[in-house]
């Protein structure tokens, strides 16, 4: 087992490069068992579920080759449909293959996701769509069977709410079809963008509408290509948050602020000096923050609930009270707790968070509940007084290359320690 240790109260200040977008990769990577040739995919975060995808990319028969940042897959030959449980749950993003594996052999067979650690994830919408689409789909005590007959004419499907995977998979299980598949009230996040761009690479057709709306235009067989990802844009609100509550002047490298413009504003409000050049971005602090009243989570491009946790860590300093609305998952609190240990004053009312800033968190044995709750936990570490221990940071290691080797780059006092 590994730890984070932090030993918080440094300025940051310095230079960092952003990770590839795992959200951009992971349904990057499902969509290259569609490819009867060889893909190549730049700027791969090297990370825990990247490495699981890897793992049920090779179960399916595709060769990988991984190269630092660069993995090549040839899915030439793809030699089964069914994901094994084992593999299944690594990764709750998993079901991102559902699409693929369809698509590609006619036939998957995988279990259902269930519940994770930020709270129920139904696929409901994944599988309403598919069946308007034509599939057949059985749940049998926990695994899913999905079916086509023949090669999907296309249709349209209006999804109740925009959901990423639901987006994702449709797209997936459309691209090798025979006709023009519609998504309305489609999810609008870059990472659907970035998938689009790396199909139409291959050959398919997919446009992106400017109202949530998505056309693929099916084609027989995709065509290897070389694509790279998009940066990740919840790694640059990371660091952001820890510049907006420790304070310091960091530059950001490869980062695409278009992507979260929504969010910007928030920092300036926290009294963050913010310049942003095409692919750089420039934060400055040099107080305490200031507290934000309203910030609601929102399907894009409004406020991203991957930012939540982090962002919360930043204002559990600021002077003043800010309240939060989680309105995307039902159970996205679980950092709470942990950021109270250090002292921050938060009430939760339902999925409301009242954060009543203190001017000081203190370290303390703090347990990391998810990806981004760890993330969370290790902002405050960085802004706490005192040594904090962050324990349980393989969630971390799902979503952050190496997180304390790019605060440590940035001066903090942070190092993983074996237990
Ligand atoms: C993706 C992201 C995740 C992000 C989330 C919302 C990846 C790998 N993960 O997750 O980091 O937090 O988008 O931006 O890209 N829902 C249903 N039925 C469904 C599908 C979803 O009720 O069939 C609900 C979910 O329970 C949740 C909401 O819709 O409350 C959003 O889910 P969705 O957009 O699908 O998120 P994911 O694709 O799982």
């Amino acid at each position: 087992m590994e730890n984070l240790v932090i030993c918080g109260g440094r300025r940051l200040s310095g230079e960092i490069d952003i990770q590839g977008a795992k959200n951009s990769a992971l349904p990057i990577l499902a969509a290259t068992v569609l490819i009867k040739g060889e893909s190549v995919i730049h700027n791969c975060p090297d990370l825990s579920d990247i490495d699981a995808a890897i793992k049920i990319l090779r179960h399916l028969g595709c060769k990988v080759k991984k190269e630092k940042n660069t993995l090549t897959v040839d899915s030439r030959e793809i030699s089964c449909y069914n994901i094994p449980d084992a593999l299944m749950r690594e990764m709750r993003s998993s079901i991102v293959f559902l699409g693929s594996v369809l698509g590609r052999t006619g036939m998957a067979v995988m279990s259902s996701p269930g519940g994770c650690d930020i709270g129920l994830r139904p696929i409901d919408l994944h599988l309403s769509s598919l069946r308007t689409l034509g599939v057949r789909v059985e749940e049998c005590h926990g695994t899913l069977i999905c079916k086509r007959e023949k090669q999907l004419a296309g249709g349209v499907v209006s999804l109740s709410f925009p959901s990423v995977g639901a987006t994702e998979n449709i797209m997936l299980a459309c691209a090798l079809s025979r006709g023009r598949t519609v998504i309305l009230n489609a999810a609008r996040e870059p990472e659907i963008k970035d998938l689009a761009d790396f199909l139409n690479s291959c050959g398919c057709n997919v446009e992106i509408g400017s109202h949530g709306t998505v056309v693929i235009s099916g084609v027989k067989e995709l065509h290897g290509c070389e694509h790279s990802v998009i940066p990740d844009r919840i790694a640059s609100l990371t660091f952001m948050s820890a510049v907006a509550s420790s304070g310091g002047d960091v530059t950001l490298n490869k980062t695409d602020s278009s992507s979260f413009m929504s969010v910007i504003p928030i920092f300036e409000q926290m009294g963050c000096e913010i310049a942003n050049r095409s692919n750089r971005l420039r934060i400055r602090m040099n107080k305490r923050p200031k507290s934000v009243m309203d910030i609601r989570t929102m399907p894009y491009p409004g406020f991203p609930t991957d930012a939540q946790a982090p962002v919360t860590a930043a204002l559990s300093v600021a002077q003043g009270t800010s309240v939060l609305v989680e309105n995307i998952f039902e159970n996205r609190f679980k950092h709470i707790p942990e950021l109270q240990r250090m002292g921050a004053r938060i009430k939760i009312e339902g999925k409301v968070a009242i954060i009543d800033g203190t001017d000081r968190l203190y370290g303390a044995r703090v347990f990391s509940p998810d990806l981004r709750g760890g993330a969370a936990l290790v902002v405050a570490g960085l802004c706490a007084q005192g040594e904090t221990v962050v324990e349980q940071i393989c969630h971390i290691d799902r979503g952050y290359e190496c997180i304390e080797k790019s605060f440590s780059q940035l001066g903090a006092d942070i190092k993983r320690i074996i237990v």
